[in-house]
């Protein structure tokens, strides 16, 4: 997986960085841009103007445009979110509680932890390249179903496919909406079950991740259907308290394109997702 990186100069034009991350994230699907030193007033709107009007966070009562993430969160118990603890969360898609989850994701760094804590990045494409070697066809094609898992994030509940079918011009295109991590429950069709715990093996072996160090002012932004994403667990100092910001966008889903593209697999993995994709398998 190739990790782009851009440095996002302040005194540029901001159409330009914005046409640049689409372009980036178009070309690969992980992206750091070096955004630098922003306040928790200020990156909300320094990150639409860059990616585009966010999709809301529904927490407790209300809804909002970015998520705090930090252990010590001063939010009240009431919108207290579980995921706001230094555990490790193991690789998602994520918003898949919703009927339209994200297009794409923003985690914007303001402070790195004492230890630990890194982002874990799992390839889409990967996954489904082995997805395809190892299930059967019947397996594969469960995983397209509509009703493959129901998955239950505090009172916000919905049952939904795996895999999905993405309708772009070009290329055919596969998202991977999968969510079975720590701070959430899942409830999987018999048929879909061979494939969703294949997905859950592979995206927690280390093997297919890669870790990514986040240091202060830095924001990785990446295509949710295409890369899963996780962290390890940390550690917090007096003098180091980790506090990540995440925001979720769609307004640029006609130019950053969902899911992996059949381009990006190898024509005997294309050919057999794309037949349980139609329901041939
Ligand atoms: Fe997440």
């Amino acid at each position: 997986m190739i990790i782009n990186r851009l440095g996002v100069d302040p005194q540029r034009d901001v159409a330009e960085p914005a046409e640049d991350i689409s372009a980036s994230l178009e070309k690969s699907p992980v992206l750091v841009a070096e955004l630098g030193n922003e306040s928790v007033e200020t990156i909300p709107n320094s990150l639409q103007t860059r990616l585009g009007a966010p999709v809301l966070h529904k927490l407790g009562a209300g809804s909002t445009r970015l998520v705090s993430i930090r252990a010590d969160s001063q939010e009240s118990s009431t919108v207290r979110r579980p995921q706001n603890t230094p555990e490790t969360q193991s690789p998602h898609t994520d918003g898949c509680f919703m009927a339209s989850p994200p297009t794409v994701v923003a985690l914007y760094c303001s402070s790195p932890a004492a230890s630990g804590g890194e982002s874990v990045l799992v390839d889409g494409a990967r996954l489904l390249e082995e997805c395809t070697a190892e299930l059967a066809p019947h397996e594969l094609s469960a995983l397209f179903r509509d009703d493959a898992y129901e998955i239950a994030r505090g009172d916000q509940v919905l049952r939904r496919a795996v895999l999905v079918t993405e309708r772009a011009g070009g290329p055919p295109r596969v998202g991977l909406y999968f969510s079975s991590h720590e701070f959430n429950t899942v409830d999987v069709h018999p048929d879909a079950r061979r494939g969703f715990d294949l997905l859950a093996r592979l995206s927690r072996d280390p093997s297919y991740q890669q870790n990514l160090d986040l240091r202060a002012g830095e924001c990785l932004i990446f295509v949710n259907s295409r890369i899963l994403h996780g962290r390890r667990s940390w550690r917090d100092s007096e003098t180091a308290v980790r506090h990540f910001q995440r925001g979720w966008y769609a307004a640029h889903r006609s130019r950053v394109s969902a899911g992996v593209s059949a381009d990006d697999l190898t024509p005997r993995a294309r050919e057999k997702l794309l037949a349980a994709a139609g329901g041939d398998g």
